[in-house]
C-alpha cells in the first residue's frame, strides 16, 4: 500500500516512519511512504506557503497553489488514490475507517495544513477531509501518521504475529482485555492466578469479561450489537456493580 504525504514539514514524518511496525512494513516492501514537501510546489523565492487572511484576523493562511501544484503532480501517475484531507472539521477517523481504506486498496494522499488554516479551496481537490479527533492539533502531519500507523497494522504481514491486528482494540468493537508479563508479583501486585492456570478456555473467558468490564467503565457507547454470551457477561457485570452500589462500596462526591 502506498501513502504520499504533502507537508511542510517531512521531517515528522520521516522520523516516524523508520520506527516500529510502519519501519518494518517499509522495509519489507508491504508499505510504501513518499514524502513531499509543500515548499517545492511555490513558484517564488523564498519558497512562501502562506498569506495574510481575506477579511483580517489572526494568523496566516496556506495558499492553493502549492496544495495544487503538488496534488497535480501525485495524480501523474494515473494510479487509484484516495485524497484525504487533515482537519479537525472532517469525517472522524476510526478503526472501521482504516478498515475500510484497507479494504478499498487504493493509495493514500494525505495532505497536511498547518497555522490557522488553510484555503478553502485546497477542498475542492480533495476526496474526503477526515479528522484524528475532536482537538485541535498544530499541524495535519500527527493526525497523518495516525492514519498511517492504523493502516499500516492492518496490511497482512505487517505485524510479527497475524492474530495481533484481530486481537487490537476495537477490532471486535470492544476495548482490550488487560495485558501481564513477568514478574509474576511485583511489590505485591500480583498477576491474576487464571492467567498461570494454563486452562486456555478460562483464560479466553476471564479476557472477554475483562474487555467488556473495561469498555463498560471507559466507552459504554461502544457496547451495541453484542452477542448472545456477551450480553450475559454484560449483565453479570452490572449486577455486580449494583450490588456494591447497594452494599455502600461507592461514596457520593460532594459537590
Ligand atoms: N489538523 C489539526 N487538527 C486536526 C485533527 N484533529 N485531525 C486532523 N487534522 C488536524
Amino acid at each position: 500500500m502506498k501513502f504520499e504525504v504533502l507537508t511542510i514539514f517531512p521531517e515528522i514524518i520521516e522520523c516516524y516512519i523508520k520506527h516500529g511496525v510502519v519501519g518494518k512494513a517499509l522495509n519489507k516492501g508491504i508499505a510504501e511512504v513518499k514524502i513531499y514537501n509543500l515548499r517545492d510546489f511555490t513558484s517564488d523565492k523564498h519558497k512562501k506557503v502562506d498569506d495574510y487572511p481575506y477579511g483580517g484576523g489572526a494568523g496566516m493562511v496556506m495558499q492553493i497553489e502549492p496544495f495544487y501544484k503538488a496534488i497535480m503532480h501525485v495524480k501523474e501517475d494515473k494510479k487509484p488514490k484516495k485524497l484525504l484531507l487533515l482537519s479537525p472539521q472532517g469525517r472522524k477517523f476510526m478503526q472501521k475507517l482504516a478498515q475500510e481504506f484497507i479494504e478499498e486498496n487504493k493509495g493514500m494522499v494525505l495532505i497536511c495544513g498547518r497555522y490557522e488554516g488553510i484555503d478553502e479551496r485546497v477542498k475542492a481537490f480533495v476526496d474526503e477531509e477526515v479528522s484524528v479527533g475532536d482537538y485541535v492539533l498544530s499541524g495535519g502531519e500527527l493526525a497523518a501518521l495516525v492514519i498511517i500507523d492504523s493502516i499500516v497494522r492492518l496490511i497482512p504481514g505487517a505485524l510479527g504475529d497475524e492474530l495481533s491486528a484481530v486481537e487490537d482494540s476495537f477490532m471486535k468493537g470492544l476495548l482490550d482485555y488487560p495485558h501481564y508479563t513477568r514478574p509474576e508479583d511485583f511489590k505485591g501486585m500480583k498477576v491474576p492466578e487464571v492467567l498461570l492456570s494454563g486452562d486456555h478456555k478460562k483464560i479466553a473467558l476471564w479476557r472477554k469479561r475483562q474487555a467488556l468490564k473495561n469498555t463498560l467503565k471507559n466507552r459504554p457507547d461502544l457496547l451495541k450489537n453484542l452477542s448472545r454470551d456477551d450480553m450475559k457477561i454484560l449483565k453479570e457485570l452490572c449486577s455486580e456493580i449494583n450490588k456494591k452500589i447497594l452494599e455502600g462500596v461507592y461514596e457520593p462526591v460532594n459537590n
